[in-house]
């Protein structure tokens, strides 16, 4: 493991039996509150943008906001919420996507996205690829292409790589941990 990889596990906190038994829960905020550990964070996902020739770094609501800002920001490159349903007041597209119980559904102002650009979307933790699988359905629906998914964390045993692999459709996912 490089320096890196042990600075951000280091400032991981694993909480057991969140949000239900049997559940570790990796909590980011010690990471967050630590200025070297978030710069070395958004820095390398940063690289990722570079390196993928993205034009927009979208951001999946939360956690993904709290590190797709900087990214897009160091990056030089605009920023594009993905919210959950019925916080954005334009026109919108919309996405629903199964959860264990239930669904969710996440949206974009359609305006942010067209036919130039070149998406690299930007989450905390790769689960199930639920989430992640829903936004890149978007991008493509908006028109624009995919550059790449970038994470803080791959929940490996979950399976979402696997699962994320027809929407990516050859666009790199890319994971600084995983566990
Ligand atoms: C969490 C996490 C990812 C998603 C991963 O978000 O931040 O966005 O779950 O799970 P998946 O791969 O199984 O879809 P969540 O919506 O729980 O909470 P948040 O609003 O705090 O980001
Ligand atoms: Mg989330």
């Amino acid at each position: 493991t490089t320096d890196i990889t042990e600075l951000l596990l280091s400032r991981i906190r694993d909480v057991a039996d969140y949000p239900e038994p049997g559940v570790v829960f990796k909590d980011i905020t010690p990471l967050l509150a630590d200025p070297a550990a978030f710069t070395a964070l958004t820095g390398a996902l940063a690289e990722v943008a570079e390196h993928t020739g993205a034009t927009k770094v979208v951001g999946l609501e939360a956690r993904g906001f709290i590190l797709g800002a900087p990214v897009a920001l160091s990056a030089g490159l605009g920023f594009i919420p993905v919210r959950k349903a019925g916080k954005l007041p334009g026109a919108t597209l919309s996405q629903a996507y199964d959860l264990e119980y239930g669904s969710a559904e996440i949206e974009v102002h359609a305006e942010d996205l067209t036919a130039g650009d070149r998406v690299l979307v930007v989450d905390d933790v790769l689960a199930t690829g639920g989430t992640a699988e829903a936004s890149l359905e978007l991008i493509r629906r908006a028109g624009a292409q995919v550059a790449g998914l970038a994470v803080l964390m791959e929940l490996g045993f979950l399976g979402g790589r696997a699962r994320l692999e027809p929407a990516l459709a050859g666009a790199p996912l890319r994971a600084l941990l995983t566990v």
